[in-house]
């Protein structure tokens, strides 16, 4: 089984660190290679995702990615910024299908800033297009306006875009994952405004007829952003493009309680995957030590179960967080009166304890 670790910036390296900790405390062997990646590569080769990292990462069956990017790099051009380097990974090795699930431990669900009622016992499961959209889609640039409100002035412009083979295959990824749920799957898009979202509508519509057993309803982004708020144990599976997968996993991390609790999962194909939390580099508190590595070290269980096909493996990490939060153990970011507080190393050795 070989990982390619990739920790990146800001707290990416402090909370990598302590899933590769859980990992060796597994009996299982691993080959574990680690690299450069985002700024951290960018200051040693000049560039976020170097041609040997982007190998190691292509020849492993999994990468446990931490996260890229510092506010110091909004200033290079963008092929240069740290947000290439994971953008660049996606697209390298297909990982089309980004799994995200948002679930609320009962130990954390004062932690929330939604009531508890409303977010107690919550287990969702977005699934995010990874590879498309407007994030990938060209035409992209800036130039001079040739008509529009203004022509003759400055613009910019990208491109959204979807494929139907793009749609197709995401689509039977969600219908899949939601029969091994509770076989509802709510697919999100803009068809009100949007060509590309009623295309996917309708191709999704489509795919949808072939599971029957699973029951498809569809729902406008901006309807979805706020049934998450209030109401959000109403959903299941979501699936939904790029650009909005990401709005809207950030928004489901919240209604946990801290997005330092997200693992997730991006796969191509193949089932290689790249595993990483949901949260971002954090560079306000890189080098303090109290950043939560449990999104990681739940990333490193969505990977074995994933990826490497160790699912008792997996189980047994995902109870021991639940038994380190049963304990009373917080970091910061999940901190509320009467609990222990401990750092980023401390919360990493009390789930090596409880394995
Ligand atoms: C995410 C992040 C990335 C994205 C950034 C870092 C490029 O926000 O994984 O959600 O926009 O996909
Ligand atoms: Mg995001």
């Amino acid at each position: 089984m070989k990982i390619a670790v990739l920790p990146g910036d800001g707290i990416g390296t402090e909370i990598v660190a302590e899933a590769v900790k859980v990992l060796g405390a597994l009996d299982l062997k691993f080959e574990m290679e680690t690299a450069l990646v985002g700024g951290a590569a960018y200051e040693a080769y000049g560039h976020p995702l170097p041609e040997a990292t982007l190998k190691l990462a292509k020849a492993a069956d999994a990468v446990l990615f931490g996260a890229v990017g510092d506010w110091k790099y909004d200033k290079l051009e963008r092929s240069l910024r740290p947000e290439q380097a994971i953008l660049g990974l996606r697209k390298n090795l297909g990982l089309f299908a980004n799994f995200r699930p948002a679930i609320c431990y009962e130990q954390l669900v004062d932690a929330s800033s939604l009531k508890p009622e409303l977010v107690a016992g919550l287990d969702i499961l977005i699934i995010r297009e990874l590879t498309g959209d407007i994030y990938f889609g060209q035409p992209r640039g800036r130039r001079i306006a040739t008509d529009g409100h203004f022509p003759g002035t400055e613009e910019a412009f990208d491109t959204m875009r979807y494929s139907r083979p793009e749609i197709e295959r995401i689509a039977h990824v969600a219908f899949q994952a939601a029969r091994k749920r509770s076989k509802r799957v709510t697919s999100v898009d803009k068809a009100n405004v949007l060509e590309t979202f009623q295309f996917w509508k309708d191709v999704v519509t489509e795919v949808g007829e072939q599971y029957p057993d699973v029951q498809l309803d569809h729902m406008y982004v901006d309807n979805a952003a706020m049934q998450l708020v209030r109401a959000p144990k109403k959903f299941d599976v979501v699936v939904t493009g790029n650009i909005f997968g990401d709005i809207l996993s950030d928004e489901a991390a919240m209604l946990t309680g801290s997005i330092g609790m997200l693992p997730s999962a991006s796969l191509n194909s193949s089932n290689q995957g790249l595993y990483e939390p949901s949260h971002g580099s954090a560079p306000d508190i890189a080098g303090k030590g109290i950043a939560n590595p449990l999104a990681t070290i739940l990333s490193a269980a969505m990977m074995l179960r994933f990826s490497l096909k160790q699912p008792e493996a997996a189980q047994r990490i995902e109870v021991a967080v639940q038994s380190v939060l049963t304990q009373g153990l917080r970091t910061a970011d999940i901190f509320s009166p009467g609990a222990t507080r401990v750092n980023t190393q401390e919360m990493g050795a009390a789930v090596v304890k409880a394995l």
